[in-house]
C-alpha cells in the first residue's frame, strides 16, 4: 500500500488540511492508502489542527479535529514511500534532515498536479481567514491528482 507524509512548518495549518483531503479523495475512490502529515517544527506537537483549518475542512465535509500535530523524524524517511512538503522551505528543511539511506521520495505536494510543478503552498497562518480557502483549494488538487497517479501507478504493475 503507498505511503505518503505531508509536512509543512507547523503542522497544524497546511499538511493536515493535506492529510483530510487526501483521506477523503481515497475513500471516495475506494483507494487504499496510508497517509499521516508533520511538521518541520515542533511548537505545535500534540495540538489539534488550527480552528481555521478546522472549519474549512468542516465547510467541505472532512472532519480533521482528531489530527494531533507531530514533528517530522528521521525514521519517517525510511517508514514512508513519499515524503511530500507543502513549500520550499520545508522541502529544504526534509533535505537537510534526510539520512543517507533514506528511502522516501521527496517532493512539493503541488509537483503532483499537472502545470503546478515547483509551486508552494502559500502558509495561511499569518493571514486572512480567506486563505485558508485558497489552501483548501490547493491541498484537494494534489488529493484528486495523487490518488489519480498512484491508481494508474498499481494498474501499470498488475
Ligand atoms: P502550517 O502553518 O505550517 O501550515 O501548519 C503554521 C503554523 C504555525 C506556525 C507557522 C506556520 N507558527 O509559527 O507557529
Amino acid at each position: 500500500m503507498p505511503s505518503l507524509l505531508f509536512v509543512c512548518l507547523g503542522n497544524i495549518c497546511r499538511s493536515p488540511l493535506a492529510e483530510g483531503a487526501l483521506r477523503a479523495e481515497a475513500a471516495r475512490r475506494g483507494v487504499a492508502l496510508v497517509v499521516d502529515s508533520a511538521g518541520t517544527g515542533n511548537w505545535h506537537a500534540g495540538e489539534p489542527p488550527d480552528e481555521r483549518a478546522v472549519a474549512v475542512a468542516a465547510r467541505n465535509g472532512v472532519d480533521i479535529t482528531a489530527l494531533r500535530a507531530r514533528q517530522v523524524t528521521r525514521a519517517d524517511f525510511a517508514c514512508f514511500d513519499h515524503i511530500v512538503a507543502l513549500d520550499h522551505a520545508n522541502l529544504k528543511d526534509l533535505r537537510r534532515l534526510a539520512p543517507e539511506d533514506g528511502s522516501a521520495r521527496l517532493s512539493l505536494l503541488l509537483d503532483w498536479v499537472p502545470g503546478r510543478q515547483g509551486q508552494a503552498v502559500a502558509d495561511p497562518w499569518f493571514g486572512e481567514a480567506e486563505g485558508f480557502d485558497a489552501t483548501w483549494a490547493d491541498v484537494t488538487a494534489a488529493a484528486r491528482a495523487i490518488v489519480e497517479r498512484l491508481s494508474k501507478d498499481a494498474e501499470a504493475a498488475r
